[in-house]
């Protein structure tokens, strides 16, 4: 069942129906402001930190969900509704609801008056924009009271959820004319407010949630609305809201446009005040003057879109399938900037208060955007290498705001140093900037401790080269990708972090899945250091690269599989021999995806066997079988009931790698097929069961062991949108950036007889048609570039060349 439809023109995604199985969300927002919207108009914005500077309240895990967004109420008559539903829930004639690239409208109709509400963040102002247009589609005259509605946090949204004591004191507000501002600790140490302002003149206002909802009523049926009469309150403590009155008149056929908007203003501090207690308002006024008619909200609209089409005409395919062709075009790329943007830190399952930027999250997001933003890129990679130890090893997570590593979570994850290689590695190819190699970067954030980015690399590659077990193969720390499978930490006490604590340092449990991190990423260090002409330094590499990838072939096979590791008394983990968690899905993609066993045999083998024991019709799981009990020596990973999360679901992060392997082996069908399974624009016809948006992956969909067998949790903010991006772009349609230029080598199932891509790349536009006539799976049998044929599969870049025709035949 659908709740919606693809609008591929517009590239938007159309909710015709509320009630959708969870609120489906959209971001608005690219730089310094971001605002969640739902489908009902719910949600939140904050000013770069959403912990630490929390413009409006929000209250996760209620109930009913979804509680608190930027509500407009309409009162006309004794009918009072919303145009997105919440929060009265009165019925509406019409509803729909389009997500956007970076906006949201949302539609409401109810007896003969229409509603349409668009919110955007524009590109360069921190504020969200509304702007409501109410239309009288009756015959009669229609008298409407507008009511707007944000309710203000106290700017820390952990204190703001916690500390009573403190916060029911200190809310503060001010009114100016059709403004509203929120000064909470305005008076004290901050220098920034908020304003909540509307371009006409007001009825009245409230600023007092106690005063707006009245005694024992909440947003659902607020007294001011129900009264039709705002009571001007002031708040003083307590909880602060910013609601405007407007009385409307509307002949019919009459059209009224008004703009709200909610911003984020800094002062200096020598100018925080323009009178004894009175708040400094003209930045704020600045702004308000830059939203005050409708020709300029609908240019900055404008440019907004300008600047969405500009980064997604980078990479575009024609396929003639049309779900394949959506998410490649626009939404998966569109979910690879949201992640760019807000790492895990805010969303409907990430309270924005939890842990900052990942290292290993943050490298691998950048697989798959560096090709849109590359300079933002560059400085993402500059910012994370900082966090990284002298050691190789690097903090697990760094704060956004301080770009300091987490020193509460540290460092112990023994994958993280590979994935900095992985992500330089990608910037490299895709950009061909080798001067980042010779940026001077700390260690640890320490300005004393700088080296060059490519010593960092060196570091990294060798972290791991003197950290091996009994076995020959990486040790694994904390943990490895899998944070929950936690070899070394024998946890016995109710809510510890098993990240964190880790009461045995065994020097035993090795990771096969690091193993083939190793061989893949060391690999691509290897060939760095070849094109730098560093060739002893690549024989170097080379030769630690081989030893590993011997004791993975031997030691890390389990005879139709790779295991996954050992434990810290030696015992293999992901074997045959064990009782449950007899094969994992990781070491089977990073093993393949690095070439282990592709010549012997191995490789098919294990690609087989995950065919069989994992793959299911929502995608392939984690795990079988899955966990039936807590195993302290295998940590949080069986503290999952069966199916869910890391204990067996089907991670859509580690899918793609499945998909990768397939195509390493040439198995275009089986590549495709797996991509299918977890992508949402295929999974929108059964939304039903899997519940989370149809336009983006979720992080988990939960596996056959367990009760709700195909249900997604955690959309959005997950390396699913990187990696799919990664796998669908370079592996099954084979444009894959070298450090030499463009390679072209298509895995695709037979029946695809062919596909365009145009790509911005190092500056040039290439335009390349691929001809699967044939209709093989793999191989390129011809290629000619701008008329010329050429030898093999590589565009060779030419100087001062700014277009590029390269035509591929397949056989
Ligand atoms: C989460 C984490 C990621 C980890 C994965 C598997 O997605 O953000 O770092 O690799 O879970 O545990
Ligand atoms: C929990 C989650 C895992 C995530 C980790 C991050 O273990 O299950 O997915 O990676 O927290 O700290």
């Amino acid at each position: 069942m659908q709740y919606g439809y693809f609008n591929d023109d517009l590239r938007e995604y159309v909710i015709t129906t509320p009630r959708t199985p969870l609120p489906w969300i959209n971001y608005l927002g690219n730089r310094d402001f971001f605002s969640l919207i739902s489908n009902t108009a719910g949600g939140y914005s904050f000013y770069k930190d959403a912990k630490l500077r929390r413009l409006t309240r929000y209250r996760y895990n209620a109930c009913p969900p979804d509680q608190n967004g930027r509500y407009y109420y309409i009162k006309d008559g004794s009918c009072i509704w919303n145009p997105g539903w919440q929060p009265t829930q009165t019925e509406l004639d019409r509803y729909t609801c389009r997500h956007g690239l970076g906006y949201t409208v949302i539609s409401g109709e109810k007896n003969g008056v229409s509603a349409e509400l668009t919110c955007f963040v524009p590109l360069n102002d921190p504020c969200e924009v509304n702007r409501l247009v109410l239309e009288n589609r009756s015959a009669e005259i229609k008298d409407l009271d507008i009511f707007s509605l944000v309710e203000f946090c106290l700017w820390n949204a952990v204190d703001d959820a916690t500390n009573f004591q403190r916060n029911y004191n200190t809310g503060e507000v001010e009114v100016d004319g059709s403004a509203i501002y929120h000064i909470t600790e305005y008076r004290e140490r901050r220098n920034h407010y908020a304003v909540f302002a509307v371009n006409t003149a007001i009825e009245g206002f409230d600023t007092s949630r106690d005063a707006f909802c009245g005694p024992y009523r909440g947003f659902s049926s607020p007294e001011t609305v129900c009264n039709g009469c705002s009571k001007n309150s002031i708040a003083h403590g307590w909880a602060p809201v910013g609601s405007h009155h407007i009385r409307l008149h509307l002949q019919p056929g009459e059209k009224r446009s008004l703009l709200f908007v909610l911003a984020y203003i800094e002062n200096p501090l020598e100018e925080k005040w323009e009178a004894p207690g009175v708040i400094a308002k003209i930045r704020a006024k600045e702004l308000l003057a830059r939203y005050r008619e409708d020709q300029q909200a609908e240019f900055a609209f404008a440019e907004l879109h300008n600047y969405w089409s500009g980064l997604l005409n980078r990479f575009s395919v024609c396929t003639g399938d049309e779900k394949l062709d959506r998410m490649v075009n626009v939404w998966n790329q569109y979910q690879c900037m949201v992640t760019f943007n807000l790492s895990r830190s805010a969303s409907y399952f990430e309270s924005g208060t939890g842990r900052g930027m990942g290292f290993r999250d943050s490298c691998q997001d950048l697989l798959g955007f560096v090709h849109l933003v590359p300079s933002r890129a560059r400085q993402r990679i500059l910012d994370i290498a900082a966090t990284q130890f002298e050691d190789g090893s690097a903090y697990h997570q760094y704060q956004p705001l301080t770009k300091k590593g987490n020193s509460d979570i540290g460092s112990g994850f023994n994958d993280d140093p590979l994935w900095l290689i992985a992500c330089v590695s990608a910037y490299l190819r895709e950009t061909g900037d080798f001067s980042i190699l010779q940026e001077n970067v700390p260690f640890q954030n320490d300005e004393k401790k700088v080296r060059p980015l490519l010593e960092h690399l060196r570091r990294s590659f060798d972290f791991t080269v003197s950290r091996k077990g009994p076995h020959g193969l990486p040790l694994i720390g904390r943990a490895d990708w899998n944070d929950c499978l936690n070899l070394n930490c024998f946890s016995t006490e109710p809510g510890e972090s098993f990240q964190t604590c880790s009461n045995m340092e065994s020097r035993k449990a090795e990771s096969v899945f690091i193993a083939g991190m190793f061989v893949k990423y060391g690999g691509e260090y290897a060939d760095l250091c070849d094109w730098l002409g560093d060739t002893a330094e690549a024989a170097r590499a080379r030769a630690e690269i081989e030893k590993v990838r011997t004791a993975t072939e031997t030691s890390g096979w389990d005879g139709e599989w790779f295991l996954r590791a050992y434990d810290a008394f030696g015992k293999p983990v992901g074997s045959r021999t064990c009782e449950e968690g007899q094969i994992y899905i990781e070491p089977q993609g990073m093993c393949v995806m690095a070439g282990i066993g592709v010549e012997n045999g191995l490789a098919d083998k294990a690609l087989n066997s995950v065919m069989e024991r994992l793959e299911t019709p929502y995608g392939v799981m984690l795990l079988q079988p899955a966990y039936t009990c807590y195993h302290a020596e295998l940590g949080e990973i069986t503290s999952y009931p069966p199916g869910y999360k890391e204990n067996a679901s089907i991670f859509c992060h580690n899918n793609p790698w499945i998909s990768c392997a397939e195509a390493v082996l040439g198995h275009g069908e089986r590549a495709f097929h797996i991509y299918r399974l977890t992508c949402p624009a295929y999974v929108e016809a059964f939304s039903e069961i899997h519940r989370t948006e149809p336009y983006v992956y979720s992080q988990t969909v939960a596996g056959s062991d367990a009760k709700t067998f195909g249900e997604a949790k955690n959309s959005w903010l997950t390396g699913s949108a990187a990696w799919n991006f990664v796998n669908i772009s370079q592996y099954i349609l084979g444009i894959r950036p070298g450090l030499e230029g463009l390679e072209i080598d298509p895995c695709i199932p037979r029946w695809m007889k062919g596909f365009t891509v145009h790509r911005v790349y190092r500056g040039a536009n290439y335009y390349i048609t691929v001809d699967n006539t044939a209709g093989v799976e793999k191989g390129v049998a011809a290629m000619k570039v701008n008329g010329r044929p050429v030898a093999g599969n590589r565009v060779l870049l030419e100087n001062a060349r700014s277009e590029y025709n390269v035509e591929v035949i397949m056989g």
